[in-house]
């Protein structure tokens, strides 16, 4: 389908679930928009550019893919961007509450917007990138977990943490 979609999130780091999700809407859509939210509130452990670079390691394969990154609302992001179409992957129940009412909350901010749901890959139902930063910053095994291109650079920043 020639049509471009937003895969938006924090992506602190990103994770095997994210590429999952990313490389099937890569297929799926003519473009997508990988966007990195510059959350300066969370205060997160890499910084924007560190994340962008991590994705667009991890993604180099991905011909259709392009990292950005975006500050305050993405509905906003999305009608200035000209895209009406984000695809969020769901890893489980506990993740469909909080995804609905996001979905709910852009569609009256921009009702344009469409959010599509990908299910995510079984064997990345249980992770998160909060799981990554945790296991990685206590020296535990992270290669399971994280795409291989970018796993050493995560590593070495999670135990300088
Ligand atoms: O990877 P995450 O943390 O689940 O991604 C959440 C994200 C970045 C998609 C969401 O927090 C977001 O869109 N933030 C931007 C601010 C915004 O638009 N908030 C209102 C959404 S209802």
């Amino acid at each position: 389908m020639n049509k471009t979609v937003i895969c938006p999130g924090s992506f602190d780091p990103v994770t095997l679930g994210h590429l999952d999700i990313i490389t099937r809407a890569s297929k799926m859509f003519g473009k997508v928009i990988v966007a990195v939210l510059v959350n300066s509130g969370k205060n997160p452990t890499f910084s924007t550019e560190e994340r962008m670079e991590l994705l667009r390691e991890a993604t180099a394969g991905l011909d259709n893919v392009e990292i950005t990154s975006f500050k305050g609302l993405l509905a906003e992001y999305c009608k200035s961007s000209g895209v009406d179409t984000i695809v969020k992957g769901l890893r489980a129940v506990s993740d469909f509450e909080y995804e609905f009412q996001m979905a709910l909350a852009n569609k009256k901010l921009n009702p344009q917007l469409e959010t599509i749901f990908l299910t995510a890959d079984a064997d990345s139902t249980f992770l998160s990138s909060s799981m990554v930063r945790e296991i990685g910053s206590m020296g535990g095994d992270i290669s399971n977990f994280v795409p291989a291109p970018v796993h050493d650079r995560i590593v070495k920043k999670l135990r300088k943490q």
